[in-house]
């Protein structure tokens, strides 16, 4: 269990390796150290915020902007505490920003981008809280404060460095971006109507307890990012998507296409699998919200014919990770189902929502 604390993370005396801090979908975080284990085993979790983690890293730098699960990857440079909420906060950040020294950030960057001469830069800023000021004032104060320091010149578009300000409530983070781009834009050339961010497509995938060989299904697949998401751990899944209808199957396949990665497609209703009882090994998917796609009332028609079909369908000791806003209407089904166990649920933050990943176990 990782424990997400409040800002300033405290990090320890005695880390001497460089230190890093990623931005992810908030609620991803027990997901996102999973990731950092398995894949950076010699990386030292520091502490976690919501939507934030922590590590120091001796490897390359370029390992870290492999992570999958993250959407960004920064070099850390400082934290901020008691900044005020009224108009004087940015006085405060401008001054702050002269003080800090960006250096160890800028060498990641150097290792990853090669060296900069004569560099511009831009300064993103975000904003969590109650305050006087609004996120571009945040980034006009610290650009302020960067400029006096360093003498940079400002590049809003062909910037050689993106210096990231977070301000949540009375602290900020800063830190130099290093990840080229947001690594959630990977994976997909087409997008469908409800498009899922490929972080929590991955992360779905690997709460799905990925597996060589695995028979692993979307039965609403939309433009196909779980699929692709799965596809990438490259260990020879037969993976199954399905939808009910053609438009976003098209999508789907070009984006396969665009992967490398091949799938069987079905147009199909989820409350009518054409698989076998029992033939899945593991079953992700991001359902309906009821938003953007159908309503609630067609999700009161989906939903327990859908569960049914996931009953039948994945193998007892299977798994299916389902993604939805309907909380109430989801865990009635889960809990009123003997087969089905429910393990974990993760809330997000997505596009000003809050949805959650429902872990759910076949049993035996
Ligand atoms: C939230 S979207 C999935 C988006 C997808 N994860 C992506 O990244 O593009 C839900 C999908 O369920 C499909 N759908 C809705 N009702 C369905 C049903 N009865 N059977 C199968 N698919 C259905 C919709 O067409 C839509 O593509």
């Amino acid at each position: 269990m990782i424990e997400i604390g409040d800002p300033p993370i405290q990090i320890p005396a005695d880390v001497t390796e460089p230190i890093y801090f990623a931005s992810l979908i908030a609620g991803l975080e027990p997901v996102v150290a999973d990731e950092l284990a398995e894949k950076l085993p010699e990386a030292r979790l520091l502490g976690v915020l919501r939507g934030r983690l922590f590590f120091s890293y001796a490897g390359p730098p370029a390992d870290t902007v492999e992570l999958l699960t993250v959407e960004n990857v920064f070099g850390y440079a400082a934290q901020l505490t008691e900044i005020p909420a009224t108009e004087d906060g940015l006085d405060f950040i401008e001054q702050a920003l002269v003080g800090i020294d960006l250096s160890g950030a800028l060498a990641l960057h150097e290792e990853l981008h090669g060296a900069k001469t004569d560099p511009c830069f831009r300064i993103t800023g975000q904003r969590a809280g109650r305050h006087a000021y609004k996120s571009p004032a945040i980034a006009a104060a610290a650009g302020s404060g960067v400029v006096h320091r360093y003498g940079w010149r400002v590049d809003l578009e062909k910037y050689d460095y993106d210096v990231r300000v977070y301000v949540t409530d009375d602290s900020a983070l800063v830190g130099v971006r290093l990840s080229p781009e947001a690594l959630h834009r990977r994976a997909r050339v087409v997008h469908g109507a409800a498009s899922l961010n490929p972080t929590v497509a991955h992360a779905m995938c690997r709460l799905s307890r990925p597996a060589p060989g695995q028979v692993f299904v979307d039965p609403m697949c939309g433009a196909g990012t779980i699929l692709v998401e799965r596809a990438g751990w490259g260990d020879g899944p037969l993976l199954i998507g399905g939808d009910a209808y053609v438009a976003p199957l098209h999508l789907a396949q070009q984006n396969l296409t665009a992967s490398d990665a091949s799938a069987g497609l079905i147009n199909w209703d989820g409350r009518r699998l054409a698989l076998a009882t029992g033939s899945v090994d593991a079953l992700v998917c991001n359902m309906p919200w009821g938003r953007r796609i159908g309503s609630h009332v067609t999700n009161v028609h989906l939903y327990p014919g859908f569960i049914r079909e996931v009953v039948r369908v994945v193998r007892p000791g299977g798994v299916a990770v389902l993604l939805t806003q309907e909380k109430r209407l989801i865990t009635r089904l889960i809990d009123k189902h003997p087969a089905l166990a429910l393990q974990d649920t993760l809330t997000l933050s997505l596009s000003g929502l809050h949805p959650s990943i429902y872990v759910i176990q076949r049993v035996e």
